[in-house]
């Protein structure tokens, strides 16, 4: 699977819980697309399906990094945006949780300036012109989620 299309709340609902079932500590998941896209949203599903108090789940623009250690596995909820094209990542501090007992959830993960992992699973989230329906592009780099691709793909289409 390399496309999901997310036609309303619920599917990016289900998306998040459906992911929150496959992720791993030490995943790396790298989140682009525009402003409003939902990434945050995503973010917040995800994290609910790890058992994570949603309402723990805010934007992290202004201080960067978020952790959420309460669920299953604990979280780096991370946002790129107010760094933009200076993002350097060993001023990030992601050292500690790129050690591999976090999952690293990115947002504005096109401002990288280089990989940060050999396994990464690249999330592009593009809208329509309405706004109505959102496309995930999955991309990924490594083999972890070659088979936890398609797993989700199935977990998708489960009612
Ligand atoms: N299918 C959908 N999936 C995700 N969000 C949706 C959907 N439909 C409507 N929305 C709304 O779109 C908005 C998405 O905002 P969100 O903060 O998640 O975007 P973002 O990509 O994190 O933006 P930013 O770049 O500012 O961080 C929310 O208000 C959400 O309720
Ligand atoms: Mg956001």
């Amino acid at each position: 699977m390399n496309q999901i299309v997310l036609r309303r709340i619920e599917d990016t609902r289900k998306l998040g819980l459906c992911m929150a079932g496959l992720v791993k500590a030490g995943d790396i998941l790298l989140l682009s697309g525009d402003l409003g896209a939902g990434k945050t949203t995503l973010t917040r599903f995800l994290a609910q399906g790890l058992g994570i108090d949603e309402r723990e789940v805010t934007s992290p623009t202004f201080s960067i990094i978020h952790e959420y250690r309460h669920g299953r596995i604990p979280v780096a909820h991370v946002d790129l945006y107010r760094l933009g094209k200076n993002a350097e990542i060993s001023d990030i501090g992601l050292d500690e949780y790129l050690a591999g007992d976090f999952i690293i959830i990115m947002e504005w993960a096109e401002f990288l300036p280089e990989s940060i992992g050999k396994d990464c699973l690249y999330m592009n989230i593009r809208m329509d012109r309405e706004c109505k329906t959102r496309t995930v592009t999955f991309r990924q780099q490594g083999q972890s989620w070659k088979e936890r691709l398609a797993e989700l793909e199935r977990c998708m289409k489960q009612h």
